[in-house]
């Protein structure tokens, strides 16, 4: 965790962001802040807009509302890889790695399809290709070896265990060195002693630099590992505080309970 009185500054900030869907308000005027160097998690009831917000906050969907400031520049008109070229990256719910790949391919993909497409330079500039491929292995090596994945390098993503791929995704998600990942619910399906080390890997990597927001249902990885908190319930803003203040707030625990 980070002192955040260094480092006031917020990396990504979101004002009334609305988004329908039919007549389901998924996400309506919610806002958010996440403080540079910080681990910011995102809580609430199932069907609260969690995953809406971050696909609204990525821009893998256009929101009806709202605005988004990435490092301080609006972002609402890149794409998403042209977001993650600027160092912003996310994970899904349900990890989207592709299990007919090698692990080893799903991180040399990742790295490929965030970077941008670059046929023209494949025909002009086949030596600096190969040694960008050189480099992109040996991080993606360094990443794994890091989460205790390089053994299965190898081995399709598809034989991994539902937590290790959650770890790849994550691990995928470094390949490009984001400032900012979004992580929706790193620790869902995962068996205690792995979450307990993707929680350790979190921090080690915000303790290198790296800020997260991550949305998560288990409060004790939030507790473990959160600065702050924000909690959406029914699409809107239902508090913002620290860890300790949020676990004693009447509100978000009628929320849960649904009084
Ligand atoms: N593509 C979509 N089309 C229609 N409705 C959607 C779509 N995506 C989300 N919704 C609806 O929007 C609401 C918010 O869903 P969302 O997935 O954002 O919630 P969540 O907080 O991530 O929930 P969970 O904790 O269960 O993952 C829900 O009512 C959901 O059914
Ligand atoms: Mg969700």
């Amino acid at each position: 965790m980070t002192d955040l009185s260094k480092s006031p500054m917020p990396v990504l900030s979101a004002t009334g962001l609305m988004k329908s869907f039919g007549g389901v308000k998924a996400v309506n005027d919610a806002s958010i802040e996440v403080a540079q160097g910080s681990i910011t998690g995102l809580i609430g009831p199932n069907g609260a807009g969690k995953t809406t917000l971050f696909n609204l906050l990525s821009n893998f969907i256009e929101p009806d509302q709202g605005r988004v400031l990435f490092d301080g520049e609006p972002i609402e008109r890149l794409r998403p890889y042209q977001i993650a070229q600027r160092g912003m990256t996310r994970t899904f719910q349900v990890a989207r790695v592709l299990s007919r790949l090698s692990v080893m391919d799903n991180m040399l993909l990742a790295a490929q399809q965030q970077t941008g497409e670059k046929f023209w330079s494949t025909w002009f500039l086949p030596g600096r290709i190969a040694q960008e491929e050189r480099d992109a292995r040996d991080r993606a090596l360094e990443i794994l070896e890091s989460v205790g994945l390089a053994a299965k390098a190898n081995d399709y993503a598809g034989a991994l265990s539902g937590g290790q791929r959650k770890l790849l995704e994550i691990s995928r998600a470094l390949m490009t060195r984001p400032k900012l990942i979004l992580l929706d619910e790193p620790a869902a399906g995962v068996n205690p002693t792995l979450i307990k080390q993707i929680c350790e890997y979190i921090t080690y990597w915000n303790r290198q630099g790296l800020t997260f927001l991550v949305i998560e249902h288990n409060m004790d990885v939030i507790m473990s590992i959160c600065d702050r908190v924000w909690v959406l319930a029914e699409g809107k803003n239902l508090a913002e505080g620290t860890p300790t203040e949020i676990q004693t707030n009447s509100q978000v625990l009628e929320a849960y309970l649904g009084k």
